[in-house]
């Protein structure tokens, strides 16, 4: 085995151990940065759950969540067994001090046998309303006393509105310096959103017309063919503007709208990021009806099986009103975008699972070929596939062969794919890194937090004081409400879906 790459010796403290987010991501997560000798010999996992459980128990059902989730597929025997005797387990009530006292013994035991002091990474993998209480916690506690060796990681939703984001944040920076904060935002710890800063940043193609004067506009899809699944009471708090565009969506709007950093420090790349948010134009109320479409799914078909509507999905209100897909415009009021406009739109049961990002150019300023030569003609297009293809596409004009003058979209593609042959670590894997190693870049700073609600604050307000009087007004399996295509026609554009090509 190749030697364990450089590491300092590290304690995960996993609040809500038997939960989804540590079965399905953040076990597999870890056990695969060990196969890929990412963690060093002087690690632990330290799992708090509330089941009454015997260690043996848990490991066994981890190891089934790494054999379904992880990228690699089943675990083998010996590494599994050599991997897993670095977890333990204890049950315990979150509300009760006797649980940190026992977590801080723990590790004060691994650092007598280790001899050398861990950093201490305090992961909260519960239900947002654990948040308070366990920060509060574990901040008073031992376990949080040296601030250069704690990091305490929250996971989405951060907050429900800007009021309760900013009541988040207040208390966790009574407990924790802000560089002791990780907000995790997992799609910035996606290959294909990384390489975004790579693709703008160390090419000198593309920044000079990465602006008003050869961008037109900007589209972001984020479609998923999947239901609320058995998510149905944090989805009717959520609804898609909270759940994909105050997060996701925005930090990927982020990375394509951002100056370029001077450096690859946090809080530079952070600080860019934030500039992109603080200058998207507020929305007045008749600005949001203009501005923003809701969907909500109602029966329908996906790959070939008829699918329920949304309020027929478990623990959904029979009337609800929550909004399962949002299309809104952006404008960004810089020098570089002012009167760009960038769509996004995301949705849940819509015909296929995609995510991609398209920049259009803009048409060439004098079409010199005849009209017959043109019928095919297409302004230049990038496309940035995020997933589940993961690709860059430059379209193109190109002669058509033959003796005629025609033209005919082309493309360049670049597929990582065929480029590359290692593995893609998962978001989880490239994060988890991130933390041990203390690095925040890809990590929400509370400005970003707040700015992001700042600006979807009078959406909300009006959609939860007015509920949608035709929901549901797309079946599952279509694309969206009729509405949505209504916001971009206006403006002369269209949604363009461009299949992505896989060779
Ligand atoms: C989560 C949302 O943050 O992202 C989910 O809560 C959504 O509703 C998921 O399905 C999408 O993530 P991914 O990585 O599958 O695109």
């Amino acid at each position: 085995m190749e030697s364990v790459k450089k590491v300092d010796p590290t304690v995960i403290v996993i609040f809500g151990i038997t939960g989804d987010l540590a079965w399905r991501k953040l076990v597999p997560a870890i056990y695969n940065l060990y196969l890929d000798n990412w963690i060093p010999e002087n690690f632990a996992i330290i799992g708090i759950g509330h089941n009454d459980q015997k260690v043996n128990e848990v490991r066994d059902h981890l190891r089934k969540g790494v054999d379904k989730f992880s990228r690699r597929g089943k675990s083998q025997k010996k590494e599994w067994d050599d991997f897993v005797g670095c977890v333990t387990y204890y049950k315990g009530e979150f509300t009760d001090t006797t649980t940190y006292n026992n977590v801080e013994k723990e590790i004060k035991q691994l650092e007598k046998k280790w001899k050398t002091s861990a950093n201490r990474i305090l992961y909260l993998a519960v239900p947002p309303n654990f948040f308070e209480q366990i920060a509060t916690m574990v901040g008073n506690s031992r376990i949080a006393q040296n601030k250069k060796t704690t990091r305490i990681v929250i996971e989405k939703p951060f907050g429900h509105d800007l009021d309760s984001a900013k009541k988040l944040n207040a208390l966790l920076h009574n407990l924790f310096d802000e560089n002791q904060i990780y907000r995790i935002d997992h799609y910035l710890g996606k290959e294909t959103v990384q390489n975004i800063l790579a693709f703008r940043f160390a090419n000198a193609l593309f920044e000079p017309i990465w602006n008003r004067n050869y961008i037109e506009h900007v589209q972001i899809t984020v479609s998923e063919q999947l239901g609320v699944e058995n998510r149905g009471n944090y989805y009717e708090t959520a609804g898609a503007l909270r759940d994909m565009i105050q997060n996701h969506i925005l930090q990927l709007l982020c990375l394509i709208a951002m100056e370029p950093p001077t450096s690859f420090n946090a809080d530079e790349v952070r600080n860019r990021k934030v500039d992109v948010l603080n200058a998207l134009r507020k929305f007045t109320s008749e600005d949001v009806h203009a501005c923003a479409v809701r969907g909500q799914y109602g029966e329908g078909w996906i790959q070939g099986k008829k699918v329920k509507g949304y309020r027929q999905e478990p623990d959904v209100n029979n009337n609800s009103a929550k909004e399962t897909f949002a299309a809104v415009k952006f404008l960004i009021d810089t020098w570089r975008w002012q009167g760009v406009p960038f769509y996004v739109r995301t949705g849940k049961r819509l015909n296929e699972t995609i995510s991609v990002i398209t920049i259009q150019f803009r048409p060439v300023p004098h079409q010199s070929f005849p009209s017959e030569a043109t019928g095919n003609w297409q302004p230049n297009r990038l496309v940035l596939n995020i997933q589940p293809a993961m690709s860059i596409r430059l379209l193109f004009q190109a002669k058509q062969p033959g003796l005629e003058m025609l033209l005919h979209p082309v493309d360049m593609l670049f597929n990582y794919n065929a480029s590359y042959t290692s593995g893609t670590p998962e978001a989880y894997e490239t994060l988890l890194l991130d933390i041990i190693r203390g690095d925040s870049t890809l990590f929400m700073r509370a400005d970003q937090i707040e700015a992001a609600w700042g600006i979807l604050t009078p959406i909300i307000n009006i959609w939860d004081t007015h509920p949608s009087v035709n929901f549901p007004n797309y079946a599952a399996g279509m694309q969206g409400p009729e509405d949505a295509e209504a916001l971009i026609a206006k403006d002369g554009h269209n949604w363009i879906v461009i299949p992505p090509k896989t060779e």
